[in-house]
């Protein structure tokens, strides 16, 4: 829809493995666009990676009790969570 969200994630190591520690984000969209950015910093503070790879656009939908025609605005958050893990793991690789 033209819609752009822009997510950046802060890591830490804890224990063994990496979580999410800080979650910012800018969305230039509708409402339920930035009610899913809103939605998925809860989401994903806290959780480790790999629980934060599990999190998907039906989960913040089902949070927010999102209405057909507006399902795909939770489809631009999950892409962007995805995105941001597989930067932040290429990122992690190359240093
Ligand atoms: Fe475009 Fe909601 S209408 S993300």
């Amino acid at each position: 829809c033209g819609d752009v969200m822009k997510l950046q994630i802060k890591c830490k190591l804890q224990g063994n493995q990496y979580i999410v520690d800080d979650v910012k984000f800018k969305t230039y969209g509708c409402g339920s666009a930035i009610a899913s950015s809103t939605m998925f910093v809860d989401m994903l503070k806290g959780k480790t990676i790999e629980e934060a790879k599990l999190i998907k656009d039906k989960d913040i939908a089902d949070a927010l009790e999102l209405p057909p025609i507006k399902l795909h605005c939770s489809v631009l958050a999950e892409e962007s969570i995805t995105k941001a893990i597989d930067d932040w793991e290429d990122k992690l690789c190359h240093k």
